[in-house]
């Protein structure tokens, strides 16, 4: 009788979702998280919300991202665009990084290199479109992003980091990008081989007999392509980071959303679960309501069935439709509520 009562039990439990809260309380190594999914589902809602509900626990937390969007601004309502870590409320700070001012300051970070490396203060076209080579590849941009985030990640000052990305197939080509630089290094060493000539002659300007250090670029390179591995370590470390997917209760985003989870899981991607937002409350179906509404409903019901289904108890939890957008720390708190109850 006892094991019938503590099977049902573990049953229970097994089908019984883990909340978000008991999950990160379960789990205190896990100081990276991160929420993905399609464009416009919820992920900036919930970086905030989290975000929140562990700062009011006591924890420091920083909220960022890489979005041009400037979504945090727009759901804190504050201006935090390029702005570095702004402080939002105690304990909780908001940082979006401005990705095309870093990418600029990198391109001619790269540019004072090479015109170091050659001694020349005009640069010859040769030598110029070798920079514009270098730098117009997406790998650079990626990389002056990578830069960024790993900056921010490793320095360590705040207890929880919540990355709040972009949608699902720039995150994941994101994660791709340490594969994606081996074949950018090889192109740039196959173009940097072709550009000896102008060895010699910035050697003669130099007028140095040492020559010059003909690895400078590659060495930078291939401490770029470090620092993104870095930081494809953060994000697939399966101690320190949660990474939970979002989606709505409909069909082509529940396909979407399987497709993506067995990508990022060919990616390492730790996933700790998944969140269901957007759900119509229960109570409207005892309430009289317009037939378009209950259909809406009954839609939803049937595709919440498929996701208890297809997901089962990695399903973290199911936040209700909100009367109105979420913006402002009101708003915020609320979708805290539902996340971490
Ligand atoms: N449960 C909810 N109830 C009402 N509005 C919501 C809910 N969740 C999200 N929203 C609203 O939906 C919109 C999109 O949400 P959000 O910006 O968080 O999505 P996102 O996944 O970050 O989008 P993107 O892919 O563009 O970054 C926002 O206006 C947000 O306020
Ligand atoms: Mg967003």
């Amino acid at each position: 009788m006892r094991n019938l009562i503590t099977n049902k039990l573990l049953h229970y439990k097994r089908r019984c979702p883990i909340s978000l809260a008991t999950l990160l309380k379960n789990h205190p190594e896990k100081r990276y998280l991160m929420f993905g999914g399609k464009g416009g589902l919820g992920k900036t809602t919930f970086s905030a919300a989290a975000g929140y509900w562990l700062a009011q626990q006591g924890h420091k937390v920083l909220v960022f991202s890489v979005d041009p969007q400037a979504s945090l601004s727009d759901i804190f309502k504050r201006h935090i665009f390029g702005q570095g870590p702004v402080k939002i409320m105690d304990n909780l700070w908001a940082q979006e990084i401005d990705a095309d001012r870093r990418i600029k300051a990198y391109q001619n970070e790269i540019r004072q290199k090479i015109r170091d490396m050659y001694g020349f203060t005009d640069l010859p076209e040769e030598v110029e479109s070798y920079i514009r080579a270098a730098s117009a590849e997406p790998a650079m941009e990626e990389s002056a992003i990578f830069d960024a985030v790993v900056d921010i990640m490793v320095a360590g000052d705040y207890d929880y980091y919540i990355y709040d990305l972009v949608p699902l197939g720039h995150a994941l080509y994101y994660l791709s990008m340490a594969t994606v630089y081996d074949a950018w290094i090889g192109k740039i060493t196959a173009l940097r081989e072709q550009m000896q000539e102008y060895d010699q002659v910035a050697a003669h300007l130099k007028r140095s007999d040492e020559g010059l250090d003909e690895d400078a670029i590659l060495a930078e390179l291939q401490y770029i392509k470090d620092r993104i591995q870095t930081s494809s370590r953060i994000l697939t470390d399966r101690e320190k980071t949660a990474f939970f997917f979002v989606l709505t209760p409909e069909e082509m985003i529940i396909q979407d959303t399987l497709q993506a989870a067995e990508l990022f899981s060919r990616f390492q991607v730790p996933l700790s679960g998944y969140i269901v937002n957007r759900v119509l409350p229960e109570e409207l179906k005892t309430q009289e309501i317009p037939e378009f509404l209950r259909h809406r409903l009954e839609m939803q019901g049937k595709y919440l069935a498929k996701i208890a289904e297809t997901f089962g108890d990695q399903v973290v939890t199911r936040v209700p439709e909100l009367e109105r957008d979420v913006t402002g720390l009101t708003m915020i708190s609320r979708v805290a509520d539902y996340l971490c109850k």
